[in-house]
């Protein structure tokens, strides 16, 4: 498929998503937001794609925020709509079946620290630069940077961040748990790589049950959870890839998974 503001770019069983505006630092236009939802979908149903990595086109941004042209202009009803739609999104790349690691480069503000939160694993350049700087146009967060940056960082450190609009660095991120881990800038693309490759090998079915039993989980007290485990275990336990798996160790050999 063509897109306008983005570009999909496919290696092996790996693809590359790039926010392209590098004019506008990749900010987060409506039509990118509906962009990036068609190709998430997309690759959703893509049985070939096995890892996602999300990145913004250019060196100076993932993403420098929503587009403020387009905030300009909204009321109460138009602003609500406006962010369910970029919270839709948000919610596809949560709970998107197949890992998605956000790749960090330079910007990412607002919306871009939003889209980077939503994804499963973020590793930052060492220029990446994130915060939630909203407040300072009169705004809050909202794609989620008001629910997932608590949960991420802690209360604390959330609101310090959401409250003061500050913009912290690569190295700030990941002190705190923004960012999971970082690497110099001309090493950011082969490490997204190597670790999307590592997880592409694994067991898809077993993929897609780790990041719900993670994801659920978290929304719900400990022993709900654990029952939420035990039974996507058992689903894990009933698929041709576990047999795969554990029959392969057995045998000293390297596990082919079909994703069944
Ligand atoms: N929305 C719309 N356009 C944006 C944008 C955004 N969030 N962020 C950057 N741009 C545009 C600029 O308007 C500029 O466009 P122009 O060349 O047509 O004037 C272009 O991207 C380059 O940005 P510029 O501000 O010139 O780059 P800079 O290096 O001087 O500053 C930033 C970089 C990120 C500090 C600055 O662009 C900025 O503060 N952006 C907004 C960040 C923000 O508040 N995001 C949260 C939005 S809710």
């Amino acid at each position: 498929m063509e897109y306008k503001n983005l570009l999909v770019k496919r290696e092996a069983l790996l693809a590359w998503v790039l926010i392209n505006r590098p004019d506008k630092l990749n900010a987060l236009n409506a039509e990118t937001i509906k962009e990036l939802y068609a190709a998430f979908l997309a690759l959703r149903e893509d049985e070939n794609v096995r890892c996602v990595i999300l990145t913004g086109s250019g060196e100076k941004a993932f993403v420098a925020g929503a587009d403020i042209g387009e905030l300009a202009g909204l009321g109460q009803a138009d602003g609500k709509d406006y962010v369910l739609e970029g919270q839709e999104l948000t919610k596809l790349i949560e709970t998107f079946p197949k890992p998605v690691i956000a790749a960090v480069n330079g910007f990412a503000l607002g919306g871009g620290t939003e889209l980077a939160m939503a994804c499963h694993v973020r590793i930052a350049s060492e220029n990446a630069k994130m915060g939630q700087p909203e407040v300072k146009l009169g705004l809050i967060p909202g794609f989620g940077g008001t629910q997932r940056l608590p949960r991420l960082v802690g209360k604390g450190r959330a609101l310090e961040l959401i409250l003061s609009g500050k913009i912290i660095g690569a190295q700030e991120a990941l002190d705190i748990g923004l960012v999971d881990k970082i690497v110099p800038p001309g090493g950011l693309e082969q490490a997204c790589r190597a670790l999307a490759e590592d997880m592409a090998g694994n067991a898809p079915l077993a993929l897609a049950y780790a990041i719900r039993a993670v994801n659920e989980g978290l929304d719900k007290p400990l022993a709900e959870g654990l029952l939420l485990e035990a039974e996507l275990f058992g689903n894990a336990c009933s698929t041709e890839d576990s047999k795969e798996g554990t029959r392969a160790f057995l045998e000293k050999r390297k596990a082919l998974f079909q994703g069944k």
